[in-house]
């Protein structure tokens, strides 16, 4: 059975236009009205917690969320990652969620930091790319230039599909190379408005311009594509609607369905026998007077069905799923069934963690969703010491949701925290003042950066014995060597060859 399931992610540096282009393409899905609504919302939900104040002073989005649209016959699932780089852990995290990725570029400033970061765990992952050109409404720099960018700097064969006629000013339309039909902008707001031209006169210049770019590049090839060696290129406008259509039709084509997960040694196929997905983000509930949180499942095999019982790898015992959620953009809804390649949002107090399995039979474990080694490493300091407890709390429970990760040094009293972007600190201490009413400093650690031990248990044994002022434990009680430079975890590995230093920990 082929599976109508898409599930996919954009990736872009800010303000390329990732929130306009989710809007349009919801929009074309029929999933909301009204443009505007995904930001409304966005600002809605922003307004709930303390914490997510944050987002609103520094005008970026720090968590994400799920968004699923159906357009003939087919359900995307589209998977919002946080743009900013501060929060790259979570995003990996959601990358590894989905079966591909829509690029956006701004036309005008081609390849940005962000895109490239996001490109390269795409890649890690070999997960499929589309690459859509935003803002061909406005001046922007030649799309040769463009294309041969893409093509050098993320060493990927491109092959464009479509072709802005003109640019900015003189922007007259969009040619689908596939179908042969040009797209025109109309009216006062030059938008596109639905209007196709079969056969339409393309000045002189432009002609030749598309003749080059269809003779000078590879053609479109699905199996390059899903191998994640090439990327076909879409260029248009989100904002006056152009291009948005050729590119859900060419997810709902040519994006590959629900794609087998690792575990361990097996691929997990979305035939398997049984209801099986991981958990890739926990969300805590919005209001912080109530502790629940919501995970994030994504389903990988069987037919799920509500009220079914599934086991998560890390508790041992099955629960029922009573009010899973699913995420269409008008409401959530509570789900009754949901296929391979769909998210589910499950509400539990605290049980479910990242990297989870869950399952029918407690048979299977997906691997691949790690913890990144920390590299910014602060000491917790309480200001009220009588609060030992709660920070604890607080601190388990918001290293199980990802936010931040905790080690417990063997020597010395204090948690120490670790994350891999400044702004994730920024978020743990409103997070705590707001939902645990605990107060805490983050001071300098002398610590730069952490390394999970692998190895006998012997050899662990004798290393800690050894270095326990550079020892701690984390969440799960697993050994960490922390070290004070880069240099000095090369030295350790180097006196230590029957040990590993793992920069990742997968659970
Ligand atoms: P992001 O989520 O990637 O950060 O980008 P977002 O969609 O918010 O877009 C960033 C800015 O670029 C917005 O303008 C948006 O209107 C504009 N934009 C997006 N797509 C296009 C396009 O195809 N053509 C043109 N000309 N502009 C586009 P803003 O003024 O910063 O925000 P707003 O006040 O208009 O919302």
């Amino acid at each position: 059975m082929t599976s109508n399931r898409r599930t996919f992610a954009i990736i872009s540096h800010p303000d390329a236009g990732k929130t306009t282009l989710t809007e349009k393409l919801l929009l074309q899905g029929g999933a909301i009205h009204l443009a505007g609504q995904v930001k409304a919302r966005g600002d809605a939900r922003r307004a709930r917690s303390d914490w997510m104040k944050i987002e609103q002073q520094r005008g970026i989005s720090v968590t994400s969320s799920v968004m699923t649209f159906e357009k003939d016959g087919i359900t995307f699932n589209l998977l919002d990652t946080p743009g900013h780089e501060d929060f790259s852990e979570d995003t990996y995290r959601t990358l590894t969620a989905v079966d591909s990725a829509i690029m956006v570029i701004d036309a005008a400033k081609g390849i940005e930091p962000q895109t490239r970061k996001l490109f390269e765990v795409c890649r890690l992952r070999s997960v499929p790319i589309m690459t859509f050109v935003n803002k061909v409404d406005r001046e922007g720099r030649d799309p040769f230039e463009t294309l041969d960018e893409v093509a050098d700097a993320l060493a990927l064969d491109v092959s464009p599909q479509m072709w802005p006629i003109g640019m900015g000013g003189l922007f007259e339309g969009l040619l689908d190379f596939r179908t042969g039909l040009v797209a025109r902008p109309e009216g006062a707001s030059k938008e596109f408005l639905g209007k196709r031209e079969t056969d339409a006169a393309i000045p002189e210049r432009y002609a030749e311009e598309i003749e080059l770019a269809q003779a000078g590049y590879p053609e479109f090839d699905l199996e390059a594509y899903r191998n994640g060696d090439l990327t076909p290129v879409y260029f248009g406008s989100a904002l006056k609607n152009f291009g948005v259509e050729e590119l859900i039709t060419a997810i709902a084509d040519f994006a590959p369905p629900p794609r087998p997960q690792p575990a361990g040694e097996e691929l997990i196929g979305t035939d398997h026998g049984e209801v099986t997905g991981f958990i890739f983000k926990v969300q805590a509930n919005m209001d912080p007077n109530h502790r629940d949180r919501i995970a994030f499942m994504r389903q990988v095999s069987g037919t799920f069905k509500r009220g079914m019982k599934l086991t998560p790898s890390g508790l041992g015992k099955p629960i029922a799923v009573h009010s899973p959620i699913l995420f269409f953009a008008q409401d959530r809804e509570i789900a009754d069934t949901a296929e391979p390649g769909d998210i589910i949002g499950i509400p539990n107090h605290g049980t479910l963690r990242v990297g989870d399995t869950l399952s029918e039979t407690n048979k299977v474990r997906f691997t691949g969703l790690p913890n990144f080694a920390p590299e910014i490493l602060r000491r917790v300091q309480l200001k009220d010491p009588t609060k030992t407890k709660q920070l604890r709390k607080a601190l388990d429970d918001l290293s199980e949701e990802g936010v931040i990760q905790v080690f417990y040094p063997l020597i010395g009293g204090s948690s120490i925290v670790g994350v891999v972007g400044q702004l994730q600190l920024d978020v743990l201490v409103s997070r705590l003042s707001a939902e645990y009413k605990v107060e805490a400093n983050l001071e300098a650690s002398p610590f730069a950066t952490a390394r999970w031990l692998k190895g006998s248990d012997a050899a662990k044994d004798a290393f800690e014995k050894f270095n326990q002022g550079n020892i701690a434990h984390d969440r799960d009680g697993d050994l960490v060597f922390m070290a004070k430079s880069s240099w000095d975890v090369g030295y350790q590995q180097e006196k230590n060859p029957e040990l590993t230093f793992s920069a990742t920990k997968e659970r």
